[in-house]
């Protein structure tokens, strides 16, 4: 099936994995909004990590109404359960555990750090009834697992779910996220979510079969990263703080009616399915605009109200209709090439008002004439038509803007994040440099 695009892109997703790893509870910036606050008794307070390595450990602790510290289990156990607990102030970590098939810690309500399972290869039962806040749930490699055994966790600031079997992110519904980053898990088929708000990145890829993806509720979010999605609902969104990028996916809209503010790079590529695009309200782009390699994208039309583009414009493809007919300011270059039509002049125009700063290139058929389709017409490498005899004409050829200088220097304003704004545009440069950002 998708077996080359996995493989191509393990690599990626595994560096992107460690590094989310590293920053799952370090780098959260918020607190948890409710979490109790329960005294905590002599003996429950550890200031090393508390290791069970068999249940007679945890069951050192059942005493205990909260703990203070980290708790580790690792080693030989078929199952584990905490009882009692109500509190972990710290990690509750479970890693290489290779015969653990059941965990249950019904009576814990929180835990103000991460809810971190690795490598627990067996393990298939998961039961935490009554956990409503957690740091972060951050699950990697639990190639067993079918349920997340959660039902109401409500507070919750990084949910990282890696190369499981889960079906489902049921019991998972936090309003506002730091991190939301599903990928791998070949099972789930669908997320849907009710979050509001996500302000670092919000990541889905390579799940089950093309997976649906509705967050009816989101307002903005920082980062939006997808790959292999079959679709995406996001009815409410209104800003994109930073950067979104849609990748190798079987989605056949892209529709972000309501959004007005894309703070860093749009990036639309290898989407084979895609036919209809809408970010008709976006104003501004604060980094580039990269739509390519979209091969049922016959039409870029919705993108009118764009004004200014802070990196780099590259769209490359067989679509009809691109005007950009707001468009006054390109930073960076700007890269126009389709095998369907496309009115050049405009943009050269701008190209040559300074409008566009970067290198100009505009490659593509001129209007069908309304007498005969001739199939001569194609072509208007952007120039040549018409030799306005002002200073500037010496530079009417194309691709080589005398203005190429200026690239790298006005470049430099834009958001470090700005693949697209890179000079060298290739696609795996961008997607690569994309990656690298969000690690
Ligand atoms: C994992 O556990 C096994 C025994 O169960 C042990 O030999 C090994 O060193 C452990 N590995 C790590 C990384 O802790
Ligand atoms: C995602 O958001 C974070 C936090 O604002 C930012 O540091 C990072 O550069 C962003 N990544 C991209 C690709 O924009
Ligand atoms: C993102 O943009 C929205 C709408 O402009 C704003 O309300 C929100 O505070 C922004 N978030 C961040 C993290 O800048
Ligand atoms: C477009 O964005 C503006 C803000 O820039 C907002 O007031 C307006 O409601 C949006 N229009 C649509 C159709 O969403
Ligand atoms: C463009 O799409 C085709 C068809 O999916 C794919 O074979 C090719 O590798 C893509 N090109 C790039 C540069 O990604
Ligand atoms: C391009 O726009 C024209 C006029 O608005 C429309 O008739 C035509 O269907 C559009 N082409 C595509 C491929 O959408
Ligand atoms: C662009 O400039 C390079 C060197 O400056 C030159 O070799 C090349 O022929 C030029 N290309 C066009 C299309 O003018
Ligand atoms: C552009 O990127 C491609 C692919 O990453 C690389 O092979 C090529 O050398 C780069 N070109 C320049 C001028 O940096």
């Amino acid at each position: 099936m998708r077996f080359s695009t996995l493989l191509s892109s393990l690599a990626l997703v595994a560096t992107s994995l460690a590094a989310t790893d590293e920053q799952d509870t370090t780098s959260l910036q918020a607190s948890l909004q409710t979490t109790t606050s329960i005294k905590i008794a002599s003996g429950c307070s550890f200031k090393d990590t508390f290791t069970a390595t068999a249940q007679s450990d945890l069951d050192k602790i059942a005493g205990c109404e909260a703990v203070q510290g980290d708790i580790v289990i690792t080693g030989d156990l078929g199952s584990a359960s905490i009882a009692n607990v109500k509190a972990i102030y710290g990690d509750l970590q479970i890693f290489n555990a290779t015969n653990l098939e059941f965990f249950a810690a019904d009576a814990i309500t929180t835990i103000t750090g991460s809810l971190k399972l690795h490598g627990l290869t067996v393990l298939s039962t998961l039961s935490f009834g009554s956990l409503n806040n957690v740091g972060a749930i951050n699950w990697v490699t639990l190639p067993n697992l079918v349920e997340t055994g959660l039902t109401q966790v409500t507070d919750c600031n990084s949910i990282y779910i890696s190369d499981t079997m889960l079906s489902d992110l049921n019991g998972i519904n936090p309003s506002n996220v730091e991190i939301f980053n599903i990928n791998n898990n070949f099972n789930l088929a669908s997320i849907s979510s009710n979050i509001q708000t996500v302000s670092n990145a919000l990541s889905i890829g390579f799940n089950g079969d093309d997976t649906i993806v509705e967050f009816e509720d989101l307002v903005w979010a920082n980062n939006l990263t997808f790959y292999s999605v079959a679709s995406i609902s996001m009815p409410n969104l209104v800003a994109i703080n930073k950067s979104a990028g849609f990748f190798e996916s079987s989605v056949q809209e892209l529709n972000f009616p309501l959004v007005d503010l894309i703070g860093s790079d749009l990036t639309i590529e290898n989407n084979n399915y895609l036919s209809y695009i809408d970010f008709s309200n976006v104003t501004a782009i604060g980094g580039g605009l990269v739509i390519v390699n979209n091969t049922d994208l016959t039409s870029i039309d919705n993108v009118d109200k764009i004004k200014t583009v802070q990196g780099a414009v590259v769209l490359k493809g067989d679509f009809d209709n691109c005007t950009m007919s707001s468009l006054k300011t390109v930073r960076g270059a700007f890269d126009l090439e389709t095998s369907g039509y496309a009115d050049c002049d405009p943009f050269k125009k701008l190209s040559k008002n300074g409008g566009i700063q970067g290198e100009f290139k505009c490659k593509a058929k001129s209007k069908p004439s309304s007498s005969t389709s001739k199939s001569s017409s194609t072509d208007s490498e952007s120039s040549t038509k018409t030799k306005d005899s002002t200073s500037t004409s010496s530079s009417d050829d194309d691709s080589n803007s005398s203005s190429a200088t200026n690239t790298v220097s006005s470049i430099s304003s834009t958001s470090k994040g700005g693949a697209a704004s890179l000079k060298n545009t290739s696609i795996f440069g961008t997607m690569a440099a994309i990656l690298l950002s969000l690690l």
